[in-house]
């Protein structure tokens, strides 16, 4: 059991260490993540708790935010040391936390269940209305073009539909998240769909 007070320090932590980025990995993005593994935990017979406190603190030592913690997943480790979290509880979510990344763990199975939760919400939420708002926030924090019909140009907003985000529906790891992807994944198709449409004239 993890307590709910751990639960609320990491949630103001999350929110402190994000206060400053725009880039789409910000607290709310955080937040997201954690309703939905909490969601898909529900439907797996995971621990919640253990799939919340990962869920909070799966950003807190990302690569592009905290470069010097990321290996050893400092931030999330020394947080929860600080809280008095077990031993046991804390390798379970930092085990978890390592396996969110999709550049790192692709297509491989997760460890756990806990995991499996955790990495599905992270991806689900690149996909569905709220992932094409974040492709194009992306795209506009970095200065790219929303779409070139040429395809000359590879770094587009709307390659990484096909880059990434279409792939992301068939590399879910539990039931609740394929299903929750299946109806994110129609709704981004739709909405690219749409946008060429509406880019040649035609809708
Ligand atoms: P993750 O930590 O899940 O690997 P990223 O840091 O790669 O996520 O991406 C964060 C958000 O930015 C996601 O919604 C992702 O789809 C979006 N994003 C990443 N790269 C691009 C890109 N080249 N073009 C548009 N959106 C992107
Ligand atoms: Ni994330």
């Amino acid at each position: 059991m993890i307590d709910e007070l751990v639960l609320e320090a990491a949630e103001q932590y999350a929110q402190d260490f994000f206060a400053q980025d725009a880039s789409g990995h910000d607290w709310h993005h955080t937040m997201r993540v954690r309703r939905t593994a909490v969601r898909i935990a529900a439907e797996e017979g995971a621990d919640e708790g253990i799939v919340a406190l990962a869920a909070l603190l799966h950003d807190v030592d990302d690569a592009k935010l905290s470069p010097q913690t990321t290996e050893g997943l400092l931030n999330a480790r020394s947080f929860m040391e600080e809280q008095g979290v077990s031993e046991d509880v804390c390798n379970a979510v930092l085990a978890a936390i390592r396996e969110v990344s999709f550049t790192k763990n692709g297509a491989s199975a997760p460890s756990s269940v806990e995991a499996a939760c955790v990495r599905d919400a992270d991806r689900l939420d690149a996909i569905g209305a709220i992932g094409v708002a974040r492709a194009f926030a992306f795209g506009g924090a970095h200065g790219r073009a929303l779409h070139d019909p040429s395809g000359a140009d590879q770094t587009a907003t709307t390659d990484h539909f096909h880059d990434k985000l279409f792939k992301l529906k068939d590399l879910m790891c539990t039931n609740a998240g394929s299903r929750i992807a299946d109806h994110r994944d129609a709704v981004t198709r739709e909405f690219l769909d749409e946008f060429l449409r509406e880019w040649d004239g035609e809708a």
